[in-house]
């Protein structure tokens, strides 16, 4: 039996994660998380007092305590998700984005290699590759695609994956990585794209969009990325990357528009704002790496991905309003007030 310790596991995916290998594999789940603003453990209560479960307070960047908790808890595997996720956070203040993405994976990949891990997998993302052209459909990131970085957010987690690729390299240490395109699904914190449209959408507010809202994005429903990453655990080869995508673009003002209809809004609630400094323009991925080498493919497409997602953040109207209140509402003031023309 396995034991991994799932870093960030009570953010948006890495609790997804948590609770899609509980249900399908017979290992046992450490989540070990800091708690910042985008952990939660309401993400966790249907599983909390699983047989196979355990939670525990910390910080990635404590290597004592990490190296403690992997010796105590006899850890063979580490998936690590813990990170700083939202652009438009590393563009006010970068500082937390160096400290948890980069020297956090640092002191992570210390401790696989000091106390001999099996496996290391590290949870990257699309964005380490850049932008790509608009009307160059043809074109889409592959695991060949040289890194190419425009926010600190991406910086931070491009640097990541240098190291794990040097760690590998130099420490023959068993690493993998995965770079997944955008994601959307239950329990996604409301500073994103999709679940902050619901809300404002179901609140009767303004629907900010940046700039001209043709930027595009791939999406890809949660649990999909899940398996893909439980795919790449199983049976990926040390070493390599594997890019895990939808195939699945959109403009982003078609998925505000589908939103409104779904919900049965109106457009006039539509608000265009001030373009996010150094916005990409377009992502896009290739995932035929995984589909052909490990036999990956997503489980849902987006038509029904939007509908489960639509109704569970209608069903879960408590957990969102929740979580934006308090320091939330500070954020939302501080990135949106400079925005509106
Ligand atoms: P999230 O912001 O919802 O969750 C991040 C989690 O990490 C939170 O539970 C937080 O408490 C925890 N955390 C932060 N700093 C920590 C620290 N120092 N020590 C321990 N825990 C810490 O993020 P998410 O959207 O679930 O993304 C998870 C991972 O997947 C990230 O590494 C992100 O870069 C990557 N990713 C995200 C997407 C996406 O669309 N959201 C796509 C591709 C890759
Ligand atoms: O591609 C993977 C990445 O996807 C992950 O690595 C990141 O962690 C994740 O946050 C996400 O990054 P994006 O910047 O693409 O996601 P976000 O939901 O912030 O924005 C999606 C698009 O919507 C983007 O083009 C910006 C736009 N947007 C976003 C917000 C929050 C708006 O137009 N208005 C908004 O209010």
């Amino acid at each position: 039996m396995k034991n991994i310790l799932v870093t960030g596991g009570a953010g948006f995916i890495g609790s997804n994660f948590v609770r899609y290998m509980l249900q399908n594999f017979d290992y046992r789940i450490f989540n070990f998380d800091k708690l910042t603003y985008a952990g939660n453990l309401e993400n966790l209560t249907d599983i909390e007092n699983h047989s196979n479960y355990k939670f525990i307070k910390g910080d990635i960047c404590d290597k004592e305590f990490v190296e403690s908790t992997i010796k105590e808890n006899k850890i063979d595997t580490i998936v690590n998700f813990a990170a700083e996720s939202h652009v438009d956070r590393s563009i006010l203040g970068s500082r937390e984005f160096v400290v948890t993405n980069v020297l956090g994976t640092q002191v992570l990949l210390d401790a696989a290699k000091n106390l001999g891990l099996e496996k290391y997998l590290q949870v990257s993302t699309d964005e380490v590759y850049g932008s790509l052209p608009e009307d160059k459909k043809e074109i889409k990131f592959t695991e060949l695609t040289p890194l190419t970085t425009n926010s600190p957010y991406s910086a931070s987690k491009a640097s990541a994956d240098l190291l794990c690729n040097a760690y590998h390299h130099t420490h023959r240490l068993p690493v993998l990585i995965t770079r997944c395109s955008n994601n959307y699904g239950p329990y996604q914190f409301p500073e994103k794209l999709i679940p902050l449209m619901i809300a404002k959408a179901t609140d009767g507010e303004k629907l900010p969009v940046y700039g001209d809202g043709r930027n595009v994005r791939d999406w890809l429903y949660v649990e999909d990325h899940c398996s893909g990453i439980a795919a790449v655990l199983e049976k990926g080869k040390i070493g390599e990357v594997y890019n895990i995508g939808g195939n699945n673009e959109w403009y982003n003002i078609d998925i505000v528009k589908l939103i409104l209809e779904k919900l049965g809004k109106d457009e006039s609630q539509i608000q265009f704002v001030k373009d996010r400094p150094g916005h990409d323009r377009r992502y896009a991925i290739d995932s035929s790496k995984i589909m052909r080498e490990l036999g990956w493919a997503p489980k849902y497409q987006f038509p029904e991905g939007i509908d489960m997602t639509i109704k569970w953040y209608m069903e879960n109207e408590k957990w969102w309003r929740e979580v934006m209140s308090g320091e939330y509402m500070k954020y939302f003031e501080k990135n949106y007030s400079s925005k509106i023309k």
